[in-house]
């Protein structure tokens, strides 16, 4: 696997790729990876026949109190891993090299709509920051595909519409969520959980099963949501939302809509969880 740091460097071993012919397929990621993200790089070496993994932590994308200064950086095991499951190039780019101009004087993408609700309400600007790295790290590596885990749902809409709205020419790939045997979705995040709050951590994916069960039944929409948000709270939930969506429009479901998701966020302590399930109902 090669190395990379710098955006010329990875442009002209690309462009060597293309010369041959070879597609190429893209995972973008914010390292300390796990077996979810090792999940992106083989699935994308079955669609394309180079992968290029991306490791940066964009500060563009986190809130002033957020976690960007103890967000974990292993790249030593990172590396590891992804020259284990035969990643081609991985980009590790500085900060400077992404934002020449600065944070604060860099373009920025915005979508409107999708990007404001859930997540986007809870952490403003949020989105703003992925929307703006992705579109620069697809107009950078230019892939055929990219990979993204289906865990942040809200992500890969906002990203699908962005993609979309600016004709960009890349096949986007959602790839199933990857759990550990108590069903917790797998994230970067669950290494700040401490040992009761990991013991706790499963309800999250027990409350989004069981929701979908009582919505699969008939149980109106409010009466399911506020079912859930009861019951983490009885396990030590902090619940940010727990809201019932039209799967592709992420506006709030109505008795109407039968192709739904449920987007969950909670905090345990001071570490915050999303996870989601798709949930189709016959009307
Ligand atoms: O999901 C992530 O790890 C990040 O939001 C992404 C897509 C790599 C953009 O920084």
């Amino acid at each position: 696997m090669n190395i990379l740091r710098q955006l010329s460097e990875l442009r002209n071993t690309l462009t060597n790729q293309r010369k041959k012919s070879l597609t190429i397929g893209l995972v973008p990621t914010m390292g300390n990876l796990h077996a979810g993200h090792i999940h992106l790089v083989e699935q994308a070496r079955k669609e394309a026949d180079f992968v290029v993994c991306t490791i940066f932590v964009n500060p563009m994308q986190f809130g002033k109190n957020e976690d960007l200064d103890t967000y974990p950086r292993t790249f030593d095991a990172d590396c590891e891993k992804l020259n284990a499951a035969g990643c081609n190039v991985l980009f590790a780019p500085t900060v400077a090299e992404v934002y020449p101009n600065g944070i604060d004087a860099q373009t920025i993408v915005r979508v409107p709509g999708i990007s404001e609700r859930h997540c986007g309400a809870s952490r403003p600007g949020h989105f703003d920051g992925v929307s703006t790295v992705v579109c620069k790290l697809f107009n950078m590596v230019q892939p055929d595909t990219a990979h993204f885990g289906l865990k942040d749902y809200q992500q890969f809409m906002v990203i699908s519409r962005m993609v979309e709205d600016l004709c960009i020419p890349v096949r986007l790939i959602g790839e199933t969520t990857q759990r550990n045997s108590s069903g917790l979705a797998l994230s970067s995040r669950n290494g700040y959980l401490t040992q009761d709050q990991a013991q706790s951590a499963p309800a999250l994916y027990i409350a989004l099963q069981e929701a979908k069960a009582s919505l699969e039944a008939g149980v109106a929409l409010g009466q399911v949501m506020d079912q859930a948000k009861v019951q983490l709270t009885s396990h030590g939930f902090d619940v940010d939302y727990f809201n019932i969506s039209h799967a592709y429009s992420l506006e709030p479901a109505t008795d109407k809509d039968d192709q739904l998701v449920i987007l969950v966020a909670a905090k345990l302590g001071t570490t915050r969880l999303i996870d989601n399930i798709r949930v189709s109902v016959s009307r």
